[in-house]
């Protein structure tokens, strides 16, 4: 349904420049966590990562998947995008990055509970996870193989 005219490319480009918004957030996040566990719950240092953290989450990572999210279906109502291969492999992967943003959110709670549930090791394995997920949703919009 082609209802954005001339603002499509515009539209295009907010989407892009948000997911460049959301992408540096999810890979700074675990980074922050491996600092952030070596404090000890309580101490100066634990607060600054707690609020470090949460200023993160709340000022560029939750507005930018929103807005990612808003621009994408937009566009995808525009070129009618869900009748394509290419983009039922790009919502599966999208949706497992949108997962990943659930989990940081929730890790986010839990160190500043003075909880460590995982390991550096643990961390910084998950810190692969926005890398491959972008780069499989960037060949599916892009190279669209099929
Ligand atoms: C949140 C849900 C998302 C939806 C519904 C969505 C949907 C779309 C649609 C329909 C297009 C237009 C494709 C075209 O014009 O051919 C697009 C473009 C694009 N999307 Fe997304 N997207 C989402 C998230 C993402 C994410 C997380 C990334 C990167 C990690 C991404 C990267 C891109 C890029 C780079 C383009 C521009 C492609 C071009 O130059 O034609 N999108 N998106």
């Amino acid at each position: 349904m082609a209802y954005l005219g001339a603002a499509y490319l515009w539209v295009k480009a907010a989407h892009v420049i948000f997911v460049i918004f959301l992408m540096a957030g999810l890979f700074m996040m675990p980074r922050f966590f491996v600092y952030h566990q070596e404090t000890t719950p309580g101490s100066p240092e634990d607060k600054s990562w707690i609020a470090r953290e949460t200023r993160l989450l709340k000022i560029i990572l939750n507005p930018s998947l929103v807005l990612t999210w808003l621009f994408g279906l937009m566009l995808m109502v525009e070129i009618g995008a869900w009748h394509f291969g290419w983009f039922h492999l790009k919502l599966l992967f999208v949706l497992g990055l949108s997962g990943y943003h659930g989990w940081i959110a929730g890790y986010t709670k839990k160190l500043a509970r003075g909880q460590r549930p995982l390991t550096d090791r643990q961390l910084r394995m998950l810190n692969e996870v926005p890398g491959i997920a972008a780069a499989v949703i960037v060949i599916a919009v892009i190279v669209k193989p099929f």
